[in-house]
């Protein structure tokens, strides 16, 4: 009998803000995998730190996230290729999400070479921008409203015909791609309905108007712009 994969989001920063169910997977665990960065770093493992049994395995995987399709691909074949080595031993194993595995996460990649070989259960997790949301105080939709959720890193007459269609809008992934959509919403006149979430929940968070936000934002940073009620100025 296979071993059964759970993708478990971690949410956005806070270890608070882990489900009850997360932090029991986690604590009951034996095998652990998560994505690691370039520098070695992995801000699911850091999030899930307390609650990673004394013993556990840990299945770091790294990821070249600056390099081509083919190269990504290849180091998801190989995550897959190891993570299929425990399950066929008949023993689980915990894959940390940050944030919430199905929402812009690298689950879906380990998901879509897993299936059918193995049990797969997701459990879900806060995604970012419910935490930048709430960080801000900024609804992000009401009544008929609808939210659009943008990457940044959209060719620039893409994004600026997205966020002007939207009624709300979540831009993520913003790193090198921020001045691009600093430009977009200039000329959209919506800078002053933006509002600039970095390291959401983090006890170092940083919120403010999207004026005084950094050049280079981290990572982990998002913006909201809302053109209905409660707009965050
Ligand atoms: C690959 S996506 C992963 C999203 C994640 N699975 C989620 O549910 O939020 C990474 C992007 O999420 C956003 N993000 C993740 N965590 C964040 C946080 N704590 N604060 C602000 N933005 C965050 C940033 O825009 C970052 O570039």
């Amino acid at each position: 009998m296979s071993g059964r994969l759970f993708g478990v989001g971690v949410g956005p920063g806070d270890p608070q803000l882990l489900t009850l169910k997360a932090a029991s997977l986690i604590r009951q665990a034996r095998h652990v995998a998560y994505m690691v960065n370039g520098e070695g770093g992995s801000m699911a493992r850091t999030i899930a730190a307390g609650f990673i049994a004394e013993g556990a395995h840990e299945i770091a995987i790294s990821m070249p996230m600056r390099a081509g399709p083919e190269a990504v691909g290849a180091a998801y074949d190989a995550a897959a290729a190891r993570i299929a080595g425990v399950l066929d031993e008949g023993r689980d194993v915990v894959v940390l999400c940050e944030g919430d595995p199905l929402f812009y996460g690298s689950f879906i990649y380990l998901q879509a070479r897993l299936a059918g070989t193995a049990a797969i259960e997701i459990v879900p997790g806060i995604a970012s921008p419910m935490a930048g949301a709430a960080a801000l105080g900024q609804p992000l939709c009401a009544r008929d409203g609808t939210l659009t959720v943008l990457p940044a890193t959209l060719a620039e007459p893409v994004l600026r015909e997205r966020i002007a269609a939207a009624d709300a809008a979540v831009i993520m992934k913003l790193g090198r791609n921020f001045a691009k959509l600093r430009r977009v919403l200039d000329e959209l006149g919506l800078a002053e309905k933006a509002g600039f979430v970095e390291r959401a929940t983090w006890p170092d968070q940083r919120i403010c108007r999207l004026a005084d936000a950094p050049n280079e934002p981290s990572y982990f940073a998002l913006v909201i712009v809302s053109k209905g009620e409660g707009a965050w100025t």
